[in-house]
């Protein structure tokens, strides 16, 4: 028998994140894909996430994602992940986070990092492998973005990584100068055009792929026109549209008991129906095959944020920054317990 052994603790910073992350945006797409197809394959455990709120506080919360991701080198962890939306008016990130790795071998924590950067590169991985999987190609003569903050300039990080092709940029959100500034660096990274609309409606009503990345707590999307002609919609922030809207689309999930809960657009819907038939299957069964796009509906990706895709993202940066030499080994981290 092999004597096991505690393992080193190890803390990344952000900088040390984000170095990997940068330039590693395709191979990141492929992580977050193989963790959809494992967690598909039910080579996972993945317990609801859990929301802290506060009394009189009604725009903050900290949430809990634990989860265990059971493939070719399994790993087990939590995202601990605080939105204060307050922050930004101050200067600050909205959200602040960190994830905990625990060695399989030994079940001790090994590293600790930095996960508001995970967390915003799985969610933008997600939502590109949700754009091609549903459009068919990299390409969408507009591509639209209501909510231009931190997430929204992820997406557009890993659309300009993987070579997307687009006319142009719509934009809107309720800071123009947020969605001003989003122009600016578009146009700088080479997007033919950018322009900013004060009104959601309208961009939701033009474009042919949309990113929906706002903080909204209830639907302000409420126009059933507005998908009439059948756009591929990210509902990143799963709470903007009214459940008229999410009737008449096709609706797909990265976990259906996930995302029908906590008040988001498809579970509100479940609340007005009875059932919720409407949700038509996951991004794994379009994936791999079971599930097509219905051409003849607007096609709404709600992905409620998997725990594991934040696990796999950190391992392989995890592994990256150790291999490299890199993050601050803490020697006397862990009480003696022999
Ligand atoms: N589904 C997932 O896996 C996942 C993961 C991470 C974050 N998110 C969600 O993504 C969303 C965006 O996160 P972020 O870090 O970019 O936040 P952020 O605070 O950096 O940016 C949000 C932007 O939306 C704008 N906004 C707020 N309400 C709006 C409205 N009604 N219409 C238009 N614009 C509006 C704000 O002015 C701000 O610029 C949050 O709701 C967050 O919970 C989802």
């Amino acid at each position: 028998m092999t004597p096991l052994r505690q393992p080193p603790f190890t803390v990344l910073s952000g900088p040390e994140v984000a170095e990997q992350i940068e330039g590693s945006r395709p191979e990141l797409v492929t992580v977050v894909r193989r963790a959809y197809l494992a967690h598909a394959a039910e080579r996972s455990s993945l317990p609801h996430s859990s929301f802290l709120r506060f009394a009189g506080r009604e725009r903050d919360r900290i949430i809990a994602l634990p989860g265990f991701l059971d493939d070719d080198d399994p790993v087990a962890g939590i995202k601990w992940i605080s939105s204060f939306p307050g922050n930004r008016e101050h200067g600050l990130a909205r959200a602040s986070a960190v994830l905990l790795l625990n060695d399989m071998a030994t079940g001790y924590p090994q590293a600790c990092m930095e996960a508001s950067i995970v967390s915003a590169t799985r969610t933008a991985a997600s939502a590109v492998l949700g754009a091609e999987a549903l459009v068919g190609d990299r390409r969408a003569a507009r591509i639209g973005f209501i909510g231009t903050g931190l997430i929204a300039g992820h997406v557009h990080r890993f659309l300009r990584d993987l070579g997307w092709r687009t006319d142009g940029y719509l934009l809107h959100d309720v800071d123009p100068r947020a969605a001003h500034r989003f122009a600016e660096r578009a146009l700088a990274d080479g997007v033919p055009a950018a322009t900013v609309l004060d009104d959601g409606d309208a961009v939701l009503s033009a474009a042919d792929l949309v990113v929906l990345a706002t903080v909204a707590s209830t639907p302000h999307l409420t126009r059933p026109e507005s998908l009439e002609h059948r756009p591929v919609v990210l509902h990143l922030s799963l709470r903007d549209l009214a459940p008229d809207l999410v009737l008449r689309s096709q609706n797909i999930t990265d976990d259906t008991d996930h995302a029908v809960r906590e008040r988001t657009s498809l579970h509100l819907t479940e609340q007005q129906v009875g059932h919720r038939r409407f949700v038509d299957g996951t991004l794994a069964d379009v994936i791999e095959g079971r599930l097509v796009r219905d051409p003849d509906r607007p096609v709404l990706f709600s992905p409620f944020g998997l725990g594991v895709l934040d696990l796999a993202v950190g391992r392989w940066v995890h592994r990256r920054v150790v291999a490299d030499g890199g993050g601050h080994t803490v020697p006397d981290f862990f009480a003696q317990t022999s």
